[in-house]
């Protein structure tokens, strides 16, 4: 099995990625107005990221970089035929290294309330469950390399 966490780049991969968040997020929680041209994509500190499975795209998640060495993780979400077979774990992994080479030391993300156990399982702690998307945070093992571009980052898989 060979999986890949790409920066998405190409327009086939930017389709994907919003074909993912769209169905997986928005669709299948009935609701609509997903917006595929927010700018926020696109900002030079946020990483748009898809995860690849045998080539084919199953998972998305956006890394967003900031200047004190906390990251936000934003939209993880893996296709719904792919679930449950350790895909999620393994795509917050290599978001955690990616993190790492950026130099991050802590990631934060607001969690659907459903999500929240898988969270936990990969060792994130809440710090407010008094809110609709709960926020988790977890510390990152940062290399004392210096901090990477994250452009043509290609997960080490
Ligand atoms: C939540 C999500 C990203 C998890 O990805 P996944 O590939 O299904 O998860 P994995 O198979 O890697 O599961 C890792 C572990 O977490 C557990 N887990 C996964 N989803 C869980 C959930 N919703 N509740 C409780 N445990 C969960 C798995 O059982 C597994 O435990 P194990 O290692 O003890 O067997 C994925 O199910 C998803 O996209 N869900 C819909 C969208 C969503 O909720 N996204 C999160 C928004 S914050």
């Amino acid at each position: 099995m060979a999986i890949e966490l790409q920066q998405v780049k190409a327009i086939k991969d930017w389709r994907a990625y919003h074909a993912i968040r769209r169905h997986v997020l928005w669709e299948l929680r009935g609701l609509d107005g997903y917006d595929d041209r927010h700018a926020d994509e696109h900002k030079p500190a946020h990483i748009p990221l898809l995860l690849r499975k045998d080539g084919l795209a199953v998972g998305t998640v956006r890394l967003d970089l900031s200047n004190d060495r906390t990251g936000v993780v934003r939209l993880v979400a893996i296709r719904r035929d792919y679930q449950r077979q350790g895909l999620g774990r393994i795509l917050m992994c290599e978001v955690e290294k990616l993190a790492a080479k950026h130099g991050l030391c802590r990631l934060e993300l607001h969690a659907a309330p459903d999500a929240v156990p898988f969270y936990e399982k990969l060792g994130w702690a809440m710090i407010d469950a008094d809110r609709s998307d709960p926020l988790l945070a977890k510390a990152i093992q940062s290399p004392a390399h210096d901090a990477g571009s994250g452009d043509g980052w290609r997960s080490p898989l």
